[in-house]
């Protein structure tokens, strides 16, 4: 089959890594007799250098005449990159908000996964965590809530005041609810929605929305849970979570904290989706810019991005579980890049990480 993928490789390591990532699904063609054709985005700091805007309509374009985006990473240091010096809606972060927007991309769907391999890495106890180890997804809201809504600094009696605003409506709610309950019924059956319903409004529209969504899947356990035991509960007894459905800025800060818990956050795939098969693919670590054009970056989290890309938007499953195998069997062969190293290991950089996995 062909299909047409957008590459975005960003600032920093996100040419290293999405080249690494290419290399993978170009053996995908090989081996499985596809045609993948690239357009290359650009897409933050790398747009500005070029076009003195972090994202153009063009790029939206491109990405939206493909069957699915690939992306590195964007962003510099904040301390001593040019690109922090333009006002807020000109820097490299605002072109990724605009380009998720733009495409409609509601839906994040961060798995985090602990491979047996990296249990050493893992900074929680064997003994907490069980022997199945854990696998969960997270599936976050993606273009609502406070990173959205309507802000302002204003001056009170002399005095600055700074206002952020929280909003979700009840379509925004369920569809992402659907989204998180059509994951549960391909895996363990149990959703977890997070809030915080004793203190806002929005949560406890939020609850009463999901509540009506969970009426369509019966086989599914619904449970609901306050956004600061979620967070308590992902280091005391992470095992228990299958997927974990949540508002953007619970989501935001619950993914980081769950890809701690698999070892290294060079490890952890994500996938943005809107309501058709399109999606946006991304690790979801940062543009790393204190290893950035050294070699060092762990590709592992992208190449897992197009794993997920094979499977949510392309539908080639059997192509994704291959890719995901050889992630698998690469690991159990002992080879690590620096942030997932431990003793007796064999260390790796991202190039050679990149073709093992080809390989495999
Ligand atoms: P970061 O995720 O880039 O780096 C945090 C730490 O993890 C660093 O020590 C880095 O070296 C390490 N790290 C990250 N990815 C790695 C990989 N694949 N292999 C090995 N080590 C890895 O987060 P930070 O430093 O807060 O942000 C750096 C820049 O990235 C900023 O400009 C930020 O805005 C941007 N950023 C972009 C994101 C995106 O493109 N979606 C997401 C998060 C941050
Ligand atoms: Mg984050």
């Amino acid at each position: 089959m062909e299909y047409k993928i957008a590459l975005i490789p960003g600032d920093g390591i996100g040419p290293e890594i999405v080249s690494e990532a290419k290399k993978v699904l170009d053996k995908v063609c090989e081996k499985y007799n596809h045609t993948f054709t690239y357009s290359e985005v650009l897409l933050g700091g790398a747009s500005i250098d070029v076009h003195g805007v972090p994202l153009t309509d063009e790029a939206i374009a491109t990405a939206k005449a493909s069957d699915a985006v690939l992306m590195g990473s964007i962003g510099g240091d904040a301390k001593t990159s040019p690109w922090y010096k333009l006002e807020p809606s000109k820097r490299p972060e605002a072109g990724l908000l605009a380009i998720r927007k733009a495409l409609n991309l509601f839906a994040n769907l961060r798995p985090a996964y602990l491979y047996k391999e990296l249990e050493e890495a893992c900074p929680i106890k064997k003994e907490v965590i069980g022997d199945n180890g854990f696998d969960m997804i997270i599936v976050r809201e993606l273009t609502g809530g406070l990173y959205f809504g309507e802000r302002k600094t204003i001056e009170e009696d002399g005095v600055k005041k700074a206002i952020d605003t929280l909003s979700y409506n009840e379509n925004e709610i369920r569809r992402i609810a659907i989204k998180a309950f059509d994951i549960a019924m391909k895996r363990r059956k149990k959703v977890t929605s997070v809030d915080k319903a004793n203190v806002l409004d929005s949560s406890r529209l939020w609850r009463k929305v999901v509540e009506e969504v969970a009426k369509d899947y019966p086989e599914v356990t619904l449970e609901h849970m306050l956004v600061d035991n979620c967070a308590m509960q992902l280091v005391h007894d992470p095992a228990q979570f299958d997927v974990i459905l949540t508002e953007n800025m619970f989501g935001d800060i619950l993914s980081d904290e769950a890809s701690m818990v698999t070892g290294s956050i060079g490890m952890l795939s994500s996938a943005s989706l809107n309501e058709t098969k399109f999606g946006l693919y991304e690790p979801s670590h940062g543009s790393a810019p204190d290893i950035a054009g050294q070699n060092k970056a762990n590709p592992i989290a992208t190449i897992l991005s197009a794993a997920m890309l094979l499977r949510y938007s392309l539908n080639l499953d059997e192509e994704a579980d291959a890719v995901e195998a050889a992630v698998q069997k690469v690991l159990t062969d002992g080879y690590r890049t620096g942030d997932i190293m431990s003793e007796g290991c064999k260390a790796v950089g991202t190039k050679e990480m990149g073709d093992l996995i080809a390989a495999a």
